[in-house]
């Protein structure tokens, strides 16, 4: 049986701000095997990042993990001191941003700031470190590396920023890497070759990764399996392949419908999901996706439904689930949302009118 490396339970994180109490991330449970590659997706605003740094206990002010377990082989993180948490960070994990700026400091060299990495965390010597950043960074494909090593970060691209950023992550050779957004700032060439390097890695190094992404390509090229966060609670969850060809929730359902297929060129074609996603300081009472839901009975606009089993190793949180709404349903929902992103692209040719009959 795989091997549990993380474990998160039932964890609560809030934000204590003067409009109320934000609940972040509310009641999240996942967990990532070793070596394993897991997806976490869903809309902006949703908890990702917050659950992100949660792991790491590196939540922002104003805000806390109020409670829940986050078990590392068995440890939980929760209650680590604070040697015990720079150790942590040091050597077992890593997380690399959307925006390899945040991370890299801008006057220092590339090189000098993966060998620091190294040598904070005292597990190499810095003769070893030294030579380990050429290493590195030839891992990650940046050409020429014993030169580049010596430029400053503004010295690379966009895409060998992130490399630099994922050698830096791979330092101290954590067991677990959290790559939140990683290629959401690059140009879809850069993004896949990114992606195929984050597969590699796994793949030779055994280096476990929870992914965060808005993206379910990503997600199908890059995971073994995915968790489904909507409004702070994860929704749905499940082996990939089986979430993309059978989801339960409508919330996935939607998702998935919104990527965009290499067969549907026109642009009217692209889905969006209707409404926004609640306000996590006043959500709304029951399922938190029903003034959302295509598919909402009554039931829903009044109590939440649990997280329950719906297949092998799936699991979601909805009354009604897709396997038992009616195929004219999914059609008229199909329908009402092609029709929101048809009306939206009418929008530019009817302005364009309108400002020239002004001129
Ligand atoms: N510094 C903050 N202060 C108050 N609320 C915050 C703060 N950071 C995040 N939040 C709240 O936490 C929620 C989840 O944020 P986040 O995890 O960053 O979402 P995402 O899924 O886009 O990564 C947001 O909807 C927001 O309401
Ligand atoms: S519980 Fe109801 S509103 Fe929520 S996703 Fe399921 S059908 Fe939609
Ligand atoms: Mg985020």
């Amino acid at each position: 049986m795989a091997q549990t490396l993380l474990q998160v339970e039932d964890l609560h994180t809030q934000f204590f701000t003067s409009r109320g109490v934000v609940r972040a991330v509310d009641g999240v449970s996942l967990h990532i095997d070793v070596g394993e590659t897991l997806g976490v997706v869903g809309e902006s605003g949703c908890g990702k990042t917050i659950t992100a740094l949660s792991i790491l206990r590196l939540v922002p002010d104003p805000g806390k993990i109020v409670s829940g377990r986050i078990l590392f082989r068995g440890n939980d993180v929760v209650k680590m001191d604070d040697d015990e948490i720079r150790d942590f960070r040091g050597n077992d994990v890593a997380m690399i941003f959307q925006d390899p700026m945040t991370s890299l400091n801008p006057v220092t060299r590339i090189g000098s700031q993966i060998e620091e990495a190294m040598t904070a965390h005292k597990r190499f010597t810095p003769e070893q470190a030294k030579s380990r950043v050429i290493e590195l960074l030839t891992r990650v494909r940046v050409p020429s590396a014993e030169t580049r090593a010596k430029d400053y970060p503004h010295q690379f691209s966009g895409g060998m920023r992130q490399r630099a950023m994922i050698a830096m992550g791979l330092a101290n050779e954590p067991s677990l890497l959290i790559a939140d957004e990683p290629t959401t700032a690059l140009d879809v060439t850069v993004q896949a070759q990114i992606i195929q390097l984050m597969k590699q890695l796994n793949r030779e190094l055994g280096t476990a990764m929870m992914l965060i992404t808005h993206n379910m390509a990503l997600v199908a090229s890059l995971c073994q399996r995915v968790v489904v966060m909507y409004a702070g609670r994860v929704v749905e969850e499940g082996p990939v392949e089986q979430i993309f060809k059978s989801p339960q929730h409508p919330y996935t359902w939607s998702l998935l419908r919104s990527v965009p297929r290499v067969d549907e060129a026109r642009k009217d074609r692209l889905v969006s999901i209707k409404g926004l996603p609640p306000d996590l300081s006043n959500p709304p009472p029951g399922c938190k996706f029903h003034p959302r839901c295509p598919f909402v009975i009554d039931r829903c606009r009044v109590e939440e439904p649990p997280l329950g089993e719906v297949g092998p190793d799936q699991v979601a949180r909805c009354w009604v689930l897709m396997r038992n709404v009616s195929e004219g349903d999914v059609a008229t929902a199909k329908q009402s949302s092609i029709s929101v992103a048809a009306a939206e692209n009418l929008k530019a040719p009817v302005a364009d009118i309108g400002t020239k009959s002004g001129s």
